[in-house]
């Protein structure tokens, strides 16, 4: 592993589904996910070489909400602090962004495998369930 390098709302389209199918597999559609960055207010990709290794990506208001998605560290790399690196960066942009002297509700969803690493840097579960619905666009 190289020195890693951390590049700021750079993360492509087709980048993001590499890293996506290296995780969950059968990623979506390039149209789809255009769409979904440039309506990202932050993303933060790790590159080792040319290669991009993990991402994160921040949605949301500005103001009162700020929605964590896509956090991924590919496999090969995963253990080694990358994961915390994304996360250190995503508190940043909502300290940097974030009106001061304010609480600020920063969310995400999480699988329960899952949630041990994000209470590392503060997250906890609280009682809400997570609804979902496929709505299929006509
Ligand atoms: C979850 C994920 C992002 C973690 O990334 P990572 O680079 O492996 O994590 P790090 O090496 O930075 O770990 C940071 C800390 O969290 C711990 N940790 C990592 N994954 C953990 C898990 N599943 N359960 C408990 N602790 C975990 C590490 O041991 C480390 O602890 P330490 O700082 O006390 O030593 C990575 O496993 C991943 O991409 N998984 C697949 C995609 C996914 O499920 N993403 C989350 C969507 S909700």
């Amino acid at each position: 592993m190289k020195d890693l390098i951390t590049k700021y709302n750079a993360l492509t389209a087709e980048e993001f589904i590499i890293l996506w199918e290296s995780v969950w597999g059968g990623g979506p559609t390039i149209e789809q996910t255009k769409l979904a960055m440039n309506h990202t207010l932050f993303r933060v990709s790790i590159y080792d070489g040319d290669n991009v290794i993990a991402m994160a990506r921040m949605i949301g208001d500005m103001g009162l909400n700020y929605y964590i998605k896509d956090v991924v560290v590919k496999p090969e790399y995963q253990n080694k602090g990358i994961g915390r690196m994304l996360i250190e960066e995503m508190k940043t942009f909502v300290n940097d962004n974030g009106i001061k002297g304010t609480n600020i509700f920063v969310e995400l969803c999480a699988m329960p495998d899952k949630i041990p690493f994000y209470e590392k840097f503060g997250f906890s579960a609280n009682e809400a369930q997570r609804l979902k619905l496929m709505h299929e666009v006509k």
